[in-house]
């Protein structure tokens, strides 16, 4: 039994699988209908999701399993004051596998330390987010066709953004990578990402302040929204929430093969006039997600193999 915590609880050879296994049941769902019959799959949110939770249900009904949970934290014991230990504990008598989100960072890794059944963190705090980041990979791969010599430019709250710190730690594994990491000074990535991921794995990357300037540059742009709640402060968050818009005629700079890329939800940093742009790749990349987990579901489950 496998638990995926982090985005480096996964080789860059095991990655490799889960997107070519994601690419085959994107090209030809049909033949992946049934492999999980007899399977469930737990969704225990104690933080509010649309596109996580929804591509999780929606992944393993695509393989033909069944699944339960709850989708908040009121909703559930915990509001009684019941452990993640414990819950895990008794939901491991009720389902297969369990994807989790929770607001403090290692709540899923203790649930797999309790759990006989494999744990998918479904985003922990301003942690890590490894499903978003076979997401991301899943998109990359499919848009650009490649994971490697690319420019990528991260954008917005990179210090409270897990979707961005899961995405450096996996992308530090490939070749010819260079971040350009644009956000307000408050708002930077934690040191222990650039000393322990990108310092330790040699990658280039510069900090920066204006989106505008360093556009002409980026493969692939991966806007953030400010994360309203990770800020102890509400006055900060306003100063800082609209610091990047994205519109139109900023990304008249931008290359002509480059994509955008955000995680959603949006706010106010892409604005509307993008999204018919054909280098706007979010609600695609929401699209893909789905993909991205059933490849995962069906390979810790042990039954990716069991195709039609
Ligand atoms: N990208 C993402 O995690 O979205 P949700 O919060 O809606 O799940």
């Amino acid at each position: 039994m496998k638990h995926i915590i982090s985005p480096m609880d996964m080789t860059v050879e095991e990655i490799e699988n889960l997107l070519e296994l994601a690419s085959k049941m994107y090209a030809n769902p049909e033949k992946y209908a049934h492999i999980c019959e007899g399977k469930k799959l737990a969704t225990c949110f104690y933080e509010p999701s649309t596109r996580t939770r929804l591509s999780f249900e929606a992944a393993m009904l695509n393989l033909g399993g069944k699944v339960l949970g709850f989708q908040s934290a009121d909703s559930s014991s915990a509001s009684k004051g019941e452990t993640v230990a414990d819950t895990i504990r008794v939901v491991s008598h009720y389902a297969d596998i369990c994807a989790m989100r929770h607001p403090k960072e290692g709540a899923p890794l203790v649930a797999s330390q309790y759990s006989s059944i494999p744990i998918i963190n479904a985003g922990d705090g301003g942690h890590n987010h490894p499903t978003q980041t076979l997401t991301d990979l899943l998109t990359m791969r499919q848009l650009k066709g490649r994971l490697n010599n690319l420019t990528i430019g991260l954008c917005g709250d990179l210090k409270f953004g897990r979707t961005v710190h899961s995405l450096i730690k996996a992308m530090s594994r490939y070749e010819g990578i260079r971040f350009i990491l644009i956000s307000p000074d408050e708002l930077k990535v934690p040191t222990y990402i650039r000393e322990e991921v990108l310092d330790a794995c040699g990658i280039p990357y510069v900090e920066v302040s204006n989106l505008e300037e360093n556009l002409p540059e980026l493969d692939i742009l991966y806007m953030t929204r400010v994360q309203r709640e990770r800020f102890f402060n509400e006055e900060d968050y306003i100063r800082l929430k609209d610091t990047f818009i994205l519109d139109k005629k900023k990304l008249a700079g931008a290359k002509e093969d480059m994509f955008i890329l955000h995680p959603l939800p949006r706010i106010n940093e892409i604005a509307v006039d993008v999204d018919d742009d054909p280098r706007a790749a979010y609600f695609r990349q929401a699209g893909f997600g789905v993909y991205a987990r059933m490849a995962l579901i069906a390979t810790l489950l042990g039954v990716d193999k069991k195709v039609q």
